[in-house]
């Protein structure tokens, strides 16, 4: 079999931590874009609404921003892109399922920040590799010390100095490259220069002084004295079960520390990984063909009410105009136009291998978490819809459109833009999202796309969980006990509904034996 070269990964940070920075700079040193300005900030934070949803009616005709790949030593390096905005997580979290590891982008200024905390929380879950860069070395920030101490500390995970600060903000000259032995010295021109790096492999050499003066040399040879009897030696197996995150510094927007990250990277990321189905895991290297969609992309040209469903796959090759088991259904699926992205351009490709992502033109075909096969029923796991925090009854607003309410709503589920719930007792439909802005998108896309007039109705819950029981009296119990607070999810499973969090926790407790939990996926 062919060696895979694919290293597929995600950016994640905090909101202006420098994620888009960095996506830009990578592609850079890639080679797939060659000017600065290419990859658009999905900064929504201070935006608007009416901004936000400019925005992803750009980024629906330039939908190759999603996935960027490029070609770097040999490798096939594919970035999944994830919206910066917390109200959108969720489409985070289903991306982070997509992925064999992940970069993580920490501002030094702030440190540890809300939106990492719990990024890195679904990495550890998922066991996937992280590698951290440190960002932003050239402003006045926190000590490196207390940086490495903040992420092990906040993260729960093991970290491992690839490189050493020399100096910080205006006094920054550099780092050291533990991993490669050398020195790299930082000019604020925004091009890493072959001549800003020297080979120091012995850090008593008097070219060490030479370079960043007595004082610093002296320094530095301390601290790096220090953190190697403090921190712990790179090892690969500990980086790749997701306990221990190699560091870097460095200075995005000036390019600075990009390059060792993507060499240091290239080297040590693993390729595509196993992926948990519900009956067996399925290996990368078998020959029968499985992929599964992550996200869903609404074409928002209010002409065309196609999409495209994004696909990873996960075993053997796919083939363009082969017809595929679609598990879900049963029925057969061809595509005549699979779509692969590089940076700037989506391709139409003949065949697609693990850790590919390619593009399906959907007109309704699929759902998250659907899967294509060449036959076997195979259901991945670990595609959750996550537990929302806002509820609200929605209403149709003008009769006439009631079909195009209905239908519109169900695809935006499909799409997981929206939950949708059935009280068990009165069959009232609720729907749940993450966050706020969802609300505001859903009824913008039920009125440009579907011609619909909505409005939202509050309800008593902030908060939900799915429950499950091994016995089955626990569960029917605790459900005839509740019924006003017990609906369906799409799936058909349980959820109960709490006016807070308090009450939740004070009723599960009530009932020994039930479990609840915060993802579809009941884990
Ligand atoms: P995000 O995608 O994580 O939200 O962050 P983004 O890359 O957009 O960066 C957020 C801000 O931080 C931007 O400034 C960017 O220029 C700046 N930045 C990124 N890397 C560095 C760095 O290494 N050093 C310094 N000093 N700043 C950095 P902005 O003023 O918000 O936007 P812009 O006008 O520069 O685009």
């Amino acid at each position: 079999m062919i060696e895979n070269k694919r290293l597929t990964f995600a950016i994640i940070s905090h909101p202006d931590a420098g994620k888009t920075t960095m996506t830009e700079k990578l592609l850079l040193f890639g080679g797939a874009i060659h000017a600065a300005g290419a990859v658009k900030s999905g900064k929504t934070a201070r935006k608007t609404v009416s901004d936000f949803m400019e925005m992803e009616k750009n980024r629906g005709i330039s939908i190759s921003t999603s996935v960027m790949g490029f070609d770097y030593r040999d490798r096939k390096v594919n970035i999944l892109d994830t919206p910066g905005h917390a109200d959108f997580s969720e489409d985070t979290y289903r991306t982070l399922t997509a992925v064999d590891s992940t970069l993580m982008v920490i501002d030094s200024v702030k440190g540890v920040e809300e939106r990492t905390r719990k990024l890195c929380e679904i990495c550890r879950m998922r066991k996937t590799p992280i590698i951290t860069f440190v960002n932003k070395f050239d402003r006045e920030g926190k000590e490196p010390v207390e940086l490495l101490d903040e992420i092990e500390a906040e993260l729960n995970v093991t970290v491992c100095p690839m490189s050493w600060p020399v100096g910080q903000g205006k006094a920054f000259k550099g780092v050291y490259s533990l991993y490669e032995k050398r020195l790299i010295l930082f000019s604020a021109h925004g091009v890493q220069e072959d001549q800003d790096v020297f080979e120091i492999s012995d850090l008593n050499s008097d070219e060490l002084n030479q370079r960043i003066g007595d004082s610093e040399a002296q320094k530095l040879r301390e601290e790096l004295d220090l953190i190697t009897q403090v921190y712990p030696q790179f090892d690969h197996d500990l980086y790749i079960s997701g306990e221990l995150t190699p560091v870097f510094f460095g200075s995005a927007i000036n390019n600075f520390g990009i390059r060792e990250l993507l060499d240091c990277f290239v080297d040590i990321a693993p390729g595509p990984g196993e992926f948990e189905a519900e009956d067996r895991t399925v290996r990368p290297d078998e020959k029968p063909f499985t992929g599964f969609v992550f996200k869903i992309h609404a074409n928002l040209d209010p002409r065309h009410r196609d999409r495209i469903a994004f696909m990873r796959i996960v075993s053997g090759e796919f083939e363009k105009n082969h017809t595929y088991t679609h598990v879900r259904t049963g029925k057969g699926f061809k595509t005549a136009n699979p779509t692969a992205f590089m940076a700037q351009s989506r391709n139409v490709v003949d065949t697609a291998v693990p850790g590919d992502i390619i593009g399906l033109h959907d007109t309704g075909t699929f759902k998250i978490g659907d899967t294509l096969t060449e036959g076997e029923k195979i259901q991945f796991k670990g595609i959750p819809s996550f537990a929302p925090q806002i509820f609200r009854t929605v209403v149709n607003k003008d009769p006439l459109k009631d079909k195009q309410f209905k239908k519109g709503l169900d695809q935006l589920a499909e799409e997981g833009v929206v939950q949708i719930f059935t009280k068990v007792v009165t069959k009232q439909k609720l729907i749940g999202v993450v966050g706020a802005l969802q609300l505001d998108v859903i009824q913008h896309r039920l009125l440009n796309e579907y011609k619909a007039t909505c409005i939202f109705e509050p309800v008593d819950f902030q908060t939900a969980c799915w429950i499950h029981a091994p016995e089955k009296a626990v569960l029917d119990k605790f459900v005839a006990e509740n019924q006003n607070k017990i609906a369906l999810d799409v799936r058909g499973q349980l959820i109960y509904l709490a006016p807070s969090r308090w009450m939740l926790d004070r009723t599960v407790e009530d009932y020994a034996g039930l479990k609840y939990y915060f993802t579809s996926d009941l884990k």
